[in-house]
């Protein structure tokens, strides 16, 4: 399973695609999807939407695409979104909810990723003061990537969903990993969407689709969903080549992702044990690690990316003197076993 000269733990999106997915892609029927023509996205949309137990689903180019619109069909110019301070929608997206759409983020830290619902009821703003902005949106993330691949339990939803009906708020999840959420609890994908006023999920992350991602919710909301992505410049043509990829991932990849988990629970169970490495073994559920080094031990986070570089381990900078470690298809347990012994050699002084 190693791939020499790296094994290659950065991210779940540097997978390449498998036998059957370029197969399906070659062999893939397709039509102008701008004028609903193609055949293989039709499937696609209607197999996701049933996964996630909602009337409707869109494909979109990328999940940045499917969250930006979520957040432009359900929240007005000027209006604020509530947003976990480490979340992805307003880490990564480069301020897009701004700068797209005219949304102001609102962050609530979150410990282990779950904003608490005291701390989102705080950010609410009152409808009787009326020269204060509107609050319109709830962003979730689910996985939550940055806090370690956390999962939030159906409770947790449940909660925060409780309190946007009763301030007349909608619910986006971004659930780029949300099929890690539902192998980790072992529930259906549909349990941790229902009441969601709209959801994103990712083909292209631990599934192994080469590109693609899907916003799922209500016909109407699909409807205004797809007016954005043409606003966007998201509407594809014989898109379908990809569509049959993600058809795939989602058939025949979301059975594998316990062993990612699994792989992840042992690379995190061996570097709590290292010198200079903190980390709890217990707080990471899914396929992400973050992991505090000692910088008297391994130097700053990117003297110790440099380190694990030079010995064929890929990790990502995860902001202060920590990094992010991520399982998926492409490492296998020689690459765990490579990427323990790189740690060891340097917290060695090797
Ligand atoms: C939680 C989360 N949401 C959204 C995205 C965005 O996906 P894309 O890279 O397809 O735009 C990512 C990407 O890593 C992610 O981790």
């Amino acid at each position: 399973m190693s791939k020499a000269p790296f094994s290659d733990f950065r991210s779940d999106t540097v997978t390449q695609p498998t036998p059957a997915m370029r197969r399906a892609m070659a062999e893939a029927e397709v039509g102008d999807d701008v004028y609903g023509e193609d055949p293989t996205i039709a499937r696609l949309e209607a197999r996701t939407a049933e996964l996630l137990g909602f009337e409707s689903a869109l494909f979109v180019p990328t999940g940045s695409m499917g969250n930006q619109i979520s957040l432009r069909v359900h929240g007005r110019s000027g209006t604020e979104v509530i947003v976990e301070e480490r979340s992805h929608v307003f880490h990564y997206e480069m301020g897009a909810m701004a700068a797209l759409s005219g949304l102001l983020p609102r962050p609530v830290a979150g410990p282990g990723g779950r904003m608490p619902v005291s701390g989102i009821e705080a950010w609410i703003r009152p409808e009787s003061v009326y020269y204060l902005p509107r609050t319109s949106v709830v962003c979730l993330e689910n996985t939550h990537n940055f806090a370690g691949g956390t999962v939030l339990p159906r409770p947790a939803v449940e909660e925060v969903l409780f309190l946007a009906r009763k301030r007349g708020l909608a619910v986006h999840l971004d659930g780029a990993r949300l099929w890690n959420a539902a192998a980790a609890l072992g529930v259906t994908e549909a349990s941790l969407a229902r009441g969601l006023d709209s959801v994103m999920v990712c083909f292209s992350k631990g599934l192994r689709a080469p590109v693609g991602s899907a916003v799922a919710g209500s016909k109407a909301f699909v409807a205004e969903a797809r007016r954005v992505r043409k606003l966007f410049g998201g509407g594809m043509r014989q898109a379908g080549v990809l569509a049959a990829a993600a058809l795939v991932a989602l058939e025949e990849e979301r059975g594998r992702l316990p062993e990612d988990h699994a792989r992840l629970a042992r690379l995190a169970r061996e570097l709590a044990g290292l010198r200079g490495v903190s980390l709890d073994p217990g707080a990471f559920p899914t396929n992400i690690l973050i992991a505090e080094l000692d910088p008297g031990v391994y130097g700053s986070a990117t003297d110790a990316l440099a380190r694990l570089r030079e010995r064929g381990i890929l990790a990502g900078a995860a902001g202060g003197s920590s990094i992010r470690l991520v399982t998926h298809a492409d490492v296998g347990d020689a690459d765990v076993e490579r990427c323990v012994g790189s740690f060891r050699e340097i917290s060695a002084g090797a």
